[in-house]
């Protein structure tokens, strides 16, 4: 375990805070680090810069991530869990609410790589954009809302004919019903890499709390090849407790 200081925070909307800290870790994309804050326990985060995390305020202990300030001490277990490929001429990105988060460190890197990189955005409304200015650094940028509120109006599957299919993959994040459409639909184009979220104890692949079809998202992932996929993709989790439950 490391222990970081923080060195920048931005408030990118309310309720999304990015974090940076002292140390580099030498994460790559679709990586996580595993978070430990006194009296809270740990909860694994994506980064979304090499040295930063950006963390959506949904419960206990993101509250208490996202109050960090410059200065504070931070425990950080990893980097863990396997990456994404980056190679190809040309991608696509595809992400939904937090889910952005690391799909902006996916962009930096294929951006040094010289790929050209469209991203297709999904939030609820506009005050839920966020990174929109950090994705358009590195290539066109899709926004799809809810309401209507900023891009076209609709779920991010409506941007999904805007674009051509001469891609030479696609990397997605986000939530799992939104993954399982864009893989119906771009996965018979392309090489399609998606990055899962489960309920993670020890996030090294010692618990099996993070069991999917077989396959430990902490450890086997979090980013799978849409192939390896099993039927419990786009449809069940488990709950803290193991329970298996529909998503
Ligand atoms: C591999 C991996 C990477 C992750 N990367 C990030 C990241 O980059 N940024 C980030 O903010 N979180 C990330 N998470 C989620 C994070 O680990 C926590 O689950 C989340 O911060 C909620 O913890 P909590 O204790 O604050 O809330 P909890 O009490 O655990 O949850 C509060 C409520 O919010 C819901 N909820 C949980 N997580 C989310 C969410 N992310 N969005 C919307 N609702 C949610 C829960 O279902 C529950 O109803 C990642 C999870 C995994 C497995
Ligand atoms: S979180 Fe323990 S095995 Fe994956």
């Amino acid at each position: 375990m490391i222990d970081a200081r923080i060195t920048k925070v931005i408030q990118e909307i309310p309720k999304v805070t990015t974090l940076f800290f002292d140390t580099d870790l030498g994460a790559k994309p679709g990586q996580f680090g595993m978070f430990w804050l006194p009296g809270e326990g740990q909860r694994p985060m994506s980064f979304s810069y090499g040295n930063a995390i950006t963390v959506k305020n949904v419960g206990p202990f993101s509250a208490k991530l996202s109050a960090l300030r410059p200065g504070d001490m931070i425990s950080i277990e990893g980097p863990y869990g396997n990456s994404f490929d980056i190679s190809g001429s040309s991608v696509v990105l595809i992400g939904g609410g937090f889910g952005i988060a690391p799909l902006r460190f996916v962009a930096q890197e294929c951006y040094k790589e010289n790929i050209a990189i469209t991203s297709l955005l999904g939030f609820k409304s506009l005050e839920d954009v966020f990174f929109e200015k950090e994705l358009s650094k590195y290539g066109d940028v899709y926004i799809a809302t809810e309401d209507g509120s900023c891009g076209e109006k609709g779920m991010i599957t409506c941007l999904f004919n805007t674009v051509k299919h001469e891609f030479d993959k696609g990397y997605c994040c986000g939530p799992e019903r939104m993954m399982a459409a864009a893989m119906e639909h771009f996965g018979k184009h392309m090489p399609l890499q998606l990055s899962l979220e489960r309920y993670m104890k020890c996030g090294m692949g010692l618990c099996g709390s993070c069991e999917v079809d077989g396959l430990l998202v902490c450890k086997d992932g979090p980013v799978f090849y849409q192939e390896q996929l099993g039927p419990s993709f786009g449809k069940f989790k488990r709950d803290k407790t193991g329970r298996k439950i529909p998503i």
